[in-house]
């Protein structure tokens, strides 16, 4: 389940319809997939697409997206640095960024042009949808592990624009993640 932070307003949402919500009102798509799948988090790329090829086929329609692929990154990814590099600075695509995480987590921050920077922290089961021209970057979190179904509009023409106007650097890319709950299931 994804977390959000606004930090300028020092607030944190775990909640799933607030989460949704308030990503729905700055233009962001999130859903919840269905985890009880029965492929494994380390399938090879294509058992993993079968499995969730319901859900590519339907996004597919929605948002005119043509491919849909596996990303794998983790500490052991050659050109990891580099890598990250590329997006962890303010850009925007000419396509959607679309995401369904499968394991690992990662952290988006978008920027609004109307309202405050909100960090979203995906993890397993979480689809994030950024439209075409949002601001944002992202990073990994501290496990500095991600694997992920991409979906494209057009794969030649994804890169990111940036903006260079130095807004990330006044963000601190550190994620909450499950263990701020020390005792799962306990209270509310
Ligand atoms: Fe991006």
């Amino acid at each position: 389940m994804a977390l959000i932070t606004i930090p300028d307003e020092n607030r944190t949402l775990r909640n799933r319809e607030a989460v949704t919500e308030y990503l729905g009102g700055i233009g962001i798509d999130y859903e919840r997939w269905d985890s009880s799948r029965s492929v494994a988090a380390q399938a090879p790329a294509d058992e993993i697409l079968d499995a969730y090829s319901d859900e590519i086929e339907r996004l597919k329609v929605v948002g005119g997206y043509v491919t849909a692929d596996v990303i794998d990154v983790n500490a052991r990814t050659p050109g990891l640095e580099a890598m990250l590099a590329r997006f962890n600075r303010e850009h925007w695509h000419d396509e959607d960024e679309v995401r369904f995480i499968i394991k690992g987590r990662g952290l988006f921050h978008i920027h609004p042009r109307e309202s405050a920077v909100v960090a979203v922290e995906v993890e397993a089961g979480d689809l994030i949808r950024v439209p075409r021209g949002t601001l944002h970057w992202f990073n990994l979190c501290q496990d500095r592990e991600i694997r992920a179904i991409r979906l494209f509009q057009d794969p030649a023409g994804w890169a990111p624009r940036y903006t260079e106007s130095g807004a990330d650097i006044n963000y601190q890319p550190v994620c909450l993640g499950a263990s701020y709950f020390p005792a799962q299931g306990a209270g509310g």
